[in-house]
């Protein structure tokens, strides 16, 4: 086919403004879902996604659209997640493109996530379309919004569509404008082959599936492919589109997105990004490649139960085979047993991880505090990354100690812009920018250490301003920091879970902090429980939980003997759900209020 007729387009937005919605929009005005019955948002397919209202994995449909020229034009929508934890996906999807429609919420603005999406489509050279969306609300106020991407994004605010993706108003014109706005693919379809490796996933009855865009050459079938970065070559079996549906097509032609299944083993042995050439006649050059996607945020994944241990495996293993983002291996902690440790992209990242683990697997689990990715040169010269609190080596080892900055960007109404500035100074944030895009909005853009955001940063900002805050941030290297080595002690025990590394001049503070929390959370036994914050040695805090002389049973004294069996059994169910530690035991909520502290 003539790639005059192609368009490769995203969709970007904010959450909530209606991506999936306007997804549906324009592949039902394209006759895309009369194939069988509708589902109620085709490219939310996860459970997860659904519910939590968040596009994980990226989707493709193609879409036939009759133009008013009256040409059939194929139309090939790449889906994207929006949050700033995917940003390797969205990269990804967006280097497949020429385009994006840039969706905003008509009632609410632009926000923090389409900025930082709006940077990553200009990066790529794309071509915006500015699509207002919810135009069917009585709170929708167009001229605002317009004049809102015309001062933060430059794009005229005169070319903005107006739409409503719920009633499907305005969508011919969406369609339309990506036919007359939006470049045509430019590759060499007579070139040797090159195509981008978009995405990977596992199916049950297919195996590993390869999603593709062809940017130089074409694909056939039973053609030998050479994956450059991954040096290995297979042959396709299987070539095919998603319409939404998979639907086998012959080949898939220079400017086309599609799917191919060639024999891959493990979705591992495909390197996202990587450029697949034919064997016979290899590409000399690779594509533009992307950064891997290296895991920034760590944590400690334990069991409830111990005798989970090897269903929790299994169900990692298993959960890797569609997301090979996160890493893991196994790690062990005295007081919570035998676990896994996990490397994340972010938070939420780390949040649908346990989401999933706990609802398609059925498992209970105790996560330990996340922890950032340190550098630290030792004495010796050498550096290491540490990746585990517990693995820090002692201070007079370390020659200097590097922690990852962020470059946070905010969007704050101007009624929380003095709570807001209050919190980002105590997370150690330093000002770029701050300034008013409206009279009742500040656009603030702070660096940060990724550290002070990993645990708690956004339900604080999201409390601090009743969730009328949006937040996103980019990694943004590494500086050199004050850090040390916060350890917890029982009885004398160093408590490695509850280690952690904090910044020098709040050791003190925090380490005050935990003590208190632990003395109103450990119960007391027969005997009394020094808790104790510590620093290379130095005890910065100390708690006492005092000794206890209580007998269960004393309470039914002479009382009838069933009542007293009773009384027993549930001080044994209550010691199921105790770690021991030493002679102490403790409850597995104390771990994670600790841990809640930040
Ligand atoms: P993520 O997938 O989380 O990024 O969200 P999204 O941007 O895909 O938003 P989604 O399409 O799920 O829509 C969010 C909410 O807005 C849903 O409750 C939709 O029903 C609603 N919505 C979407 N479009 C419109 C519209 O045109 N008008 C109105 N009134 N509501 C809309």
């Amino acid at each position: 086919s003539n790639q005059n007729f192609i368009r490769n387009f995203s969709i970007i937005a904010h959450i909530d403004h209606g991506k999936s919605t306007l997804a549906d929009a324009l592949m039902r005005v394209c006759g895309a879902l009369e194939q069988r019955h509708e589902k109620e948002q085709f490219l939310d397919t996860m459970d997860i996604e659904r519910e939590r209202g968040i596009t994980i994995k990226a989707q493709t449909v193609r879409l036939s659209f009759r133009a008013k020229d009256g040409n059939l034009y194929q139309l090939n929508l790449m889906d994207t997640p929006g949050h700033v934890d995917f940003s390797y996906e969205v990269s990804r999807s967006l280097a497949a493109c020429e385009g994006s429609l840039l969706v905003v919420d008509a009632s609410q603005g632009v926000e923090a996530q389409t900025l930082a999406n709006v940077y990553k489509a200009i990066e790529h050279n794309h071509t915006l379309i500015p699509v207002l969306n919810k135009m069917d609300l009585p709170s929708a106020d167009p001229e605002n919004i317009k004049t809102q991407i015309q001062n933060l994004i430059g794009l005229s605010g005169d070319d903005a569509l107006e739409v409503s993706a719920k009633k499907g108003t305005g969508i011919e014109a969406v369609l339309q404008s990506i036919v007359d706005r939006l470049p045509s693919p430019q590759g060499d379809a007579t070139a040797c082959l090159k195509a981008l490796l978009v995405d990977s996933w596992y199916d049950a009855y297919l195996g590993v599936i390869l999603l593709v865009r062809v940017v130089d050459g074409i694909i056939t079938q039973k053609m030998k492919i050479f994956m450059m970065a991954a040096n290995a070559v297979y042959t396709v079996e299987q070539i095919g589109i998603f319409t939404p549906y998979p639907t086998p097509v012959n080949h898939l032609a220079c400017g086309e997105v599609g799917y191919i299944i060639a024999n891959v083993k493990t979705v591992r042995d495909c390197h996202i990004g990587d450029t697949l050439t034919e064997e016979q006649r290899p590409a000399t050059e690779a594509l533009p490649g992307f950064k891997p996607c290296t895991p920034v945020v760590f944590c400690s994944l334990f069991p409830t139960e111990a005798g989970d241990f090897d269903r929790l495996r299994e169900s990692l293993a298993k959960l890797h085979l569609n997301d090979a983002s996160f890493s893991y291996e196994m790690d062990t902690s005295n007081a919570l047993g035998f676990g896994f440790r996990l490397g994340l992209l972010g938070l939420l990242h780390l949040e649908v991880v346990q989401e999933r683990l706990e609802r398609e697997f059925d498992l209970d689990l105790i996560i330990t505090a996340p922890s950032v990715v340190y550098k630290i040169q030792l004495q010796n010269g050498t550096w290491i990354d540490l990746h585990n609190p517990a693995d820090m080596p002692t201070p007079n080892e370390i020659h200097s100690m590097l922690e990852p900055w962020i470059k946070a960007t905010l969007l704050v109404p101007d009624l929380y812009v003095g709570a807001v500035l209050t919190l980002l100074v105590e997370r150690r944030g330093i000002q770029d920018s701050l300034e008013y895009i409206t009279p009742t909005r500040a656009l603030m853009v702070y660096r940060m250490p990724l550290n002070e955001v990993a645990f708690d940063f956004y339900d604080t900002l999201k409390s601090l301003t009743r969730g009328h805050a949006s937040f996103d941030y980019d990694m943004d290297g590494y500086e050199e920091g004050e850090l040390v080595l916060l350890s917890i002690l029982l009885n004398g025990e160093p408590i490695h879970a509850l280690a952690s590394v904090v910044p020098q001049m709040r050791a003190y503070e925090k380490g005050r902090a935990i003590c208190e929390k632990l003395k109103g959370i450990l119960p007391r036994q027969l005997f009394p429980i020094a808790i104790q914050a510590a620093v290379g040695g130095k005890i910065l805090a100390r708690e006492t939980v005092s000794a206890l002389r209580k007998n269960v049973t004393a309470k039914c004294y002479g009382g009838d003997i069933t009542r007293k069996r009773k009384l027993l059994e549930k001080q044994k169910e209550g010691k199921k759900r105790m770690r021991k530690f030493g002679n102490i035991e403790i409850p597995q909520k104390a771990f994670i209020e600790v841990l809640k502290l930040g």
